[in-house]
């Protein structure tokens, strides 16, 4: 599809955007109101959008799927301005950090399950021993008072 001619074809309603990108409609009121995608008003008060909307549902979609945290998603779309189809380029550069955080989460929920590991079968649950317990920098970075608000 000739992307710019997205900015002339009819625009869609929201009913007709739900229908086409599989998304419904109450969801697409919620991207709305965080920013994520956006419409017009047209004449008689009623959302109107422009159909290169469907690539950003597509892209918040992907995105959900690959578990990057709403709030995420929105930083990465703002890079984009609404008057912007988002493009291959885009997209390629949005998913290079995406792929990033995918790995960084990997690596993290794999040393959660090695440590998981060590705790089966132990139970002590200690403040001083476990490390799913009192995982050492955690409370590094609260301080110390943290370790004593959890003994009272
Ligand atoms: S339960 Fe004992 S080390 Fe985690």
């Amino acid at each position: 599809m000739d992307m710019h001619r997205a900015f002339h074809e009819r625009p869609l309603s929201v009913g007709q955007v739900a229908e086409r990108s599989g998304v419904a409609v109450s969801t697409l009121h919620f991207y709305e109101a965080k920013g994520l995608i956006h419409s017009q008003r047209n004449a008689g008060n009623q959302r109107r959008y422009r159909r290169d909307v469907l690539r950003r549902v597509a892209l918040i979609k992907v995105a959900q799927r690959l578990g990057i945290p709403l709030a995420d998603i929105g930083l990465a779309l703002s890079t984009l301005p609404c008057d912007h189809i988002p493009t291959a380029a885009d997209w390629q550069r949005l998913s290079a950090q995406w792929q990033h955080d995918l790995d960084a989460r990997i690596e993290q929920m794999t040393r959660l399950r090695d440590q998981l590991t060590g705790c089966i079968g132990c139970g002590c649950l200690s403040m001083q021993d476990c490390p799913l317990r009192n995982p050492s920098d955690e409370l590094g970075e609260q301080g110390a008072g943290a370790r004593l608000l959890e003994t009272h």
